[in-house]
């Protein structure tokens, strides 16, 4: 049994890590593409050092670009690797510029394609990453939903026949992270002098919150103003749309620092009083975490956090200020991204072992 990952940001770095510990666990041939959307080494190797993945078979090393350049490029090189590798399923995770390319590149090829993270949706026609799981659903011949409302949007799409529930891969590896960290004080308190409880963690990278100068000198100003440090772990794509329009992203209560490794990110959230963010992963692991989350967007795809209480949507620098204070949410037992073990579900299911 052989299955290709293709994976190329951050985020499918993290949900690669316990598909590669069970694949390899369960004597699966695992060969990783990387097709370099992220080269930064803060983007990209130190999730592969820090989480135990298996160095990359493949690099494509495409980089950055237009979303048709880099979509293109990755295509265009993909053909080869599936050819070379027919494997019995490629692999494709999230909702990325890789994830598309990928699962159209295989289909195309009639090498079956299996969807890790299927069914959410955000309803917003304008977000790259909406286009890219639409896409996605619609090409893969297995839908691994994370959700019971990813089934559901799958199934009004028409796609159950392929669709199986298998959880959120993200609750594996965060469970096994905040393992390791507990009891090891966050590395960004000692650097940045920080009080535990006493900051917040902020990440802003979406193209709606950064490339607009305005909106983003709002959000700026919002974090600049709260009664508490702000760590903003910023993207390179922050970073230069800041630069770029003279907005200062160090002013008041806001401090601009590189983004962090896995781990570091995990311990620096669990000892926070807060997060506020854009991105889809943070919202779902503050959650899990249990610490509070104001989120910088109109929509969200994770909604049980909000219908949990744990997470708020907001929009101007008035109702960042208001999420933030808010009184902290009664706790919850419920577990709609799954126990921790959902690697292990999605190895058996390519392998067959489930049937
Ligand atoms: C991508 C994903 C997004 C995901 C995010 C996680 C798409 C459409 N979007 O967005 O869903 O939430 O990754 O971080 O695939 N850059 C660097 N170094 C890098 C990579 C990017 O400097 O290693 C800069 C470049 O200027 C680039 C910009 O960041 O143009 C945006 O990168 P890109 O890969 O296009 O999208 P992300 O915003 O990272």
């Amino acid at each position: 049994m052989k299955i290709v990952s293709v994976v190329g940001a951050r985020p499918q770095f993290v949900k690669l890590a316990p598909i590669d510990h069970a694949a390899r666990a369960a004597g699966v041939d695992h060969v990783i593409v990387h097709t370099g959307q992220h080269y930064d080494p803060m983007l990209s190797d130190v999730f592969f050092d820090d989480l135990g993945i298996s160095k990359p078979d493949v690099h494509l090393g495409v980089g950055s670009g237009s979303h048709g350049v880099q979509t293109g490029s990755m295509l265009a090189a993909l053909d080869a690797v599936f050819d070379e590798h027919r494997p019995d399923w490629v692999l494709v995770y999230g909702d990325t510029n890789s994830t598309v390319a990928a699962a159209l590149s295989a289909v195309k090829m009639h090498i079956p394609v299996a969807h890790l993270e299927a069914g959410l949706r955000s309803f917003n026609r304008r977000m790259p990453e909406e286009h890219n799981r639409v896409l996605t659903d619609h090409a893969a011949d297995l839908l691994l939903a994370p959700t019971e409302v990813a089934v559901e949007h799958l199934a009004h799409e028409g796609l159950s026949a392929r669709t199986v529930l298998v959880g959120d891969v993200m609750t594996d590896v965060l469970f096994q992270v905040r393992d390791q960290v507990a009891g090891t004080p966050s590395p960004l308190i000692d650097e940045l002098g920080l009080e535990p409880g006493g900051f917040y963690v902020a990440t802003i990278h979406r193209p709606d919150n950064t490339d607009d100068p305005s909106r983003l000198a709002e959000i700026a100003a919002g974090l600049a103003d709260l009664g508490k440090p702000v760590v903003l772990l910023a993207h390179p794509r922050v970073v230069a749309r800041a630069a770029a329009h003279g907005i200062a992203l160090t002013q008041g209560s806001l401090i601009a620092h590189a983004p962090l490794a896995y781990p570091d990110l995990i311990a620096a959230v669990v000892s926070s009083a807060g997060v506020v963010t854009d991105s889809g992963g943070l919202q779902k692991e503050a959650f899990l975490l249990r610490v509070p989350c104001t989120t910088v967007r109109t929509e969200t795809e994770w909604v049980e956090t909000v219908q949990l209480g744990w997470n708020v949507l907001v929009h101007t620098a008035q109702e960042i200020a208001a999420g933030v204070t808010r009184e902290k949410p009664t706790d919850t037992d419920e577990a709609p991204y799954g126990d921790g073990h959902a690697a292990a579900r999605v190895i058996a299911v390519l392998t067959g072992d489930s049937r």
